[in-house]
């Protein structure tokens, strides 16, 4: 976990497998990029990294860092303060995995947990209102910054996107990405900008989140959605869909059961979207989901039946018209599909 790449070394690619699934009666395939298999256990892996080589010259050892997270981007740059010996603060909320939590401490950060709404679904306001009061009493203090530091997207646009490219050899596609800060979907878009492969990319966000402009909502899900506009994407992205906590939900389960592959709540998210796009255009035969973690950060939530009858969902239901024909991590494309 306390694994630190040198200055020039970058991360090893994650894994892709590639399923087939009839949907609506017509063979597709769908592509998960695992980026719970990145060194911190999501892709926020990748981001951490870049805003670490972003700030690292301007550390302070002594008063070390600090960054507003739902529980990803604390782990990660927890394990680089740790191997860097630098103090390193995490500013969390009630939603944040125990799982993680308990990783953070045991790397020997502090984790400060703001437990107070924002009013716009979620906690990120307050957290945020937390981190700019610790930079006020500790101005020595470096804040790493995800949602407005350049590093963020630039990690994506140069890693991320044209590693999954790499991946998919190539071939045409839709490219479902989730949206939290809109870091991720804003580097694949410049990727798709300035490398102009043959993709859709469609941003998928929670329901009641504005990160790309939606009305605000609870969002139970963490990691997914935001309280506040992006600032990478400010002025949002099409197409966009939508998702349900409920239907993300679902989703993780039905993908558990028919495959064994255990992912995270917006990864679930993507999934439900591709399908939707699947069902909605019989010419639409190939679709990747940048899966940004895997399920161990929700076995106390998406994973928990006491969690889920608490918040009104029924757990596991098949999908009507949705098959899964086969799971498999390499072979040839359908040729001539998109
Ligand atoms: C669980 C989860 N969902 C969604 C995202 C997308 O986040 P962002 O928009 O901040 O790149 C991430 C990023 O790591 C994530 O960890």
């Amino acid at each position: 976990m306390t694994w630190v790449p040198g200055p020039r070394d970058g991360l090893a690619p994650t894994p892709v497998v590639r399923l087939g699934v009839e949907v609506a009666g017509i063979p597709r395939e769908l592509w998960l990029k695992l980026e719970g298999y990145n060194p911190y256990g999501s892709v926020k892996g990748r981001t951490a990294l870049a805003l670490w080589r972003d700030v690292a010259g301007r550390v302070d050892p002594g008063a070390g860092l600090v960054e507003s997270t739902s529980g990803n981007l604390g782990l990660a740059p927890a394990a680089l303060a740790a191997a860097h010996r630098v103090p390193f603060t995490a500013v969390v909320d009630p939603r944040t995995s125990a799982a993680l939590l308990y990783d953070i401490r045991a790397l020997g950060a502090r984790v400060v947990t703001v437990d107070t709404p924002d009013g716009a679904g979620g906690y990120l306001l307050g957290r945020l209102a937390r981190v700019r009061a610790l930079l006020d009493e500790r101005p020595a203090l470096v804040w790493t910054d995800q949602y407005r530091n350049p590093a963020n997207p630039a990690a994506h646009a140069s890693g991320t996107a044209p590693e999954l490219h790499r991946q998919t050899r190539g071939a045409p596609m839709s490219v479902l990405v989730a949206v939290s800060t809109g870091g991720t979907l804003a580097g694949f878009r410049r990727y798709v900008a300035e490398s102009g492969p043959d993709w859709e990319l469609v941003g998928v966000d929670a329901a009641g989140s504005v990160a790309l402009g939606g009305p605000a909502g609870p969002r139970p899900l963490s990691g997914f959605g935001s309280s506040r506009p992006s600032a990478f994407l400010p002025d949002g992205h099409r197409p966009t869909v939508y998702v349900e906590p409920e239907e993300a939900v679902t989703v993780c389960l039905w993908l558990r059961d028919t495959t064994g592959i255990g992912v995270g709540a917006s990864a679930g998210a993507l999934v439900a979207a591709a399908l939707r796009l699947f069902r909605a255009d019989a010419r639409r035969t190939r679709a990747a989901c940048l899966c940004p973690d895997g399920a161990d950060r929700y076995l106390d939530t998406v994973y928990s039946p006491v969690w889920r009858r608490a918040h009104g969902m029924t757990g596991a239901a098949p999908l009507p018209g949705v098959r899964v024909l086969a799971v498999d991590g390499s072979g040839p494309l359908t040729e001539g599909a998109r």
